[in-house]
């Protein structure tokens, strides 16, 4: 679930539409343009030869990771570089099973089949991806009650591309399936200034080493907000100054878009606030804090959290959420004195 509040945040790392056309003209379109995840790239690279070198498509590949990271990207480099077609749909548009099947039908071998957010697919069309996946084969039911039987397809000898936000959701017999798993991680600093070079010199933009080090320190370690956050102090040069993004553009721009040195914006520091200035620092239970921010749990969950977490500003416990000392010297609160002199519980 995303709110309109969400979906205007500059540092949400979800594909909101104005992303489309950025996300096309900045994607990596082979493993070599595709900067960090290394253990991944490598991995891929010996996966695609050796299939390629036995003349065979490659195994079900399963990639999960926070959004904004590469996974999309990741699917259809394995398209390219397998030279192969790529179909491309999602768990929440394949509503019955029949959408499913027809999808498969059409496919050749060697196609793959790319199927965004797999977590969100029901359960009648999950089945029909069992034998699809294992067999290549598709049981079609004809007629009904007592004499109805079932019919089996072959289907060519495709490859799944699954890719989720939420493995935890997945049901064991689909995570099984899947000849192999790649769990991206959120990139390092220096990884993302390299993905803001590459991107503003893609976009014709002069960006000066400290100024693409500035974006990318904040943009929360993700690819996806990198272009964006680059795209707004792009349009911030254009129109108050010559055009050109210097450190003070940045600041300039960052200050306007209200994104802090860490990459938080107001939001993220209000759902801190709350916890440390209404409950002490914390634990709180996350409907709490939804109902505090007039947020969506799943939205304070999925998009905010795991950001918050990632910097330890917020810990997660089994009591609730806990505002970290980190988060308290961040918004220039003092701590509390129990936090400093831990009560001893004897
Ligand atoms: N490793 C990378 N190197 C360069 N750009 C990247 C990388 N990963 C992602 N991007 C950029 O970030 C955008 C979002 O990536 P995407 O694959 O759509 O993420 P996901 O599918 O995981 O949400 C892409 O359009 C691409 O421009
Ligand atoms: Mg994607």
């Amino acid at each position: 679930m995303t709110t309109k509040k969400d979906k205007e945040r500059v540092v949400n790392p979800k594909s909101q539409k104005s992303d489309k056309v950025l996300d096309t003209t900045l994607r990596p379109k082979s493993l070599t343009e595709f900067i960090g995840q290394e253990k991944i790239k490598q991995n891929l690279d010996i996966f695609i030869s050796a299939a390629q070198k036995r003349g065979e498509p490659i195994e079900h590949v399963l990639l999960y990771g926070p959004p904004g990271l590469g996974k999309t990207t990741l699917a259809h480099i394995i398209s390219k570089e397998m030279n192969s077609n790529i179909r491309v749909t999602s768990g929440p548009s394949l509503e019955h099973s029949g959408d499913l099947a027809a999808i498969l039908t059409n496919l050749e071998d060697g196609d793959i089949l790319f199927i965004d957010e797999i977590h969100r697919l029901n359960k009648v069309v999950e089945e029909i991806l069992y034998p699809a996946m294992e067999e290549y084969a598709l049981d079609i039911i004809i007629g009904k009650g007592p004499s109805a039987r079932t019919l089996r397809l072959d289907l060519p000898h495709f490859t799944l591309i699954g890719a989720t936000t939420k493995i935890s959701l997945l049901s064991s017999p689909l995570r099984d399936r899947f000849g192999s798993v790649y769990h991206l991680n959120f990139y390092q600093d220096d990884e993302i200034k390299l993905i803001v070079d590459r991107s503003a010199n893609l976009l014709s933009l002069i960006v000066d080493d400290l100024s693409s080090a500035e974006i990318a320190k904040r943009a929360r370690k993700t690819p996806r907000v990198a272009n964006r956050l680059l795209k707004r102090v792009r349009d911030y040069a254009q129109v108050k100054a010559d055009g050109n993004v210097t450190e003070d553009v940045v600041q300039k721009a960052m200050e306007m878009l209200e994104v802090d040195q860490y990459g938080l914006d107001k939001i993220d520091r209000d759902i801190l606030k709350i916890i440390i200035e209404k409950f002490n620092g914390g634990p709180v239970g996350l409907g709490t804090i939804s109902a505090a921010t007039g947020e969506e749990t799943a939205t304070v969950e999925e998009v905010y959290e795991p950001f918050l977490i990632q910097v330890g500003l917020l810990h997660r416990t089994s009591q609730g959420r806990v505002a970290t000392e980190n988060a308290y010297k961040h918004l220039g609160i003092d701590l509390p004195n129990s936090q400093s002199s831990p009560p001893t519980l004897f």
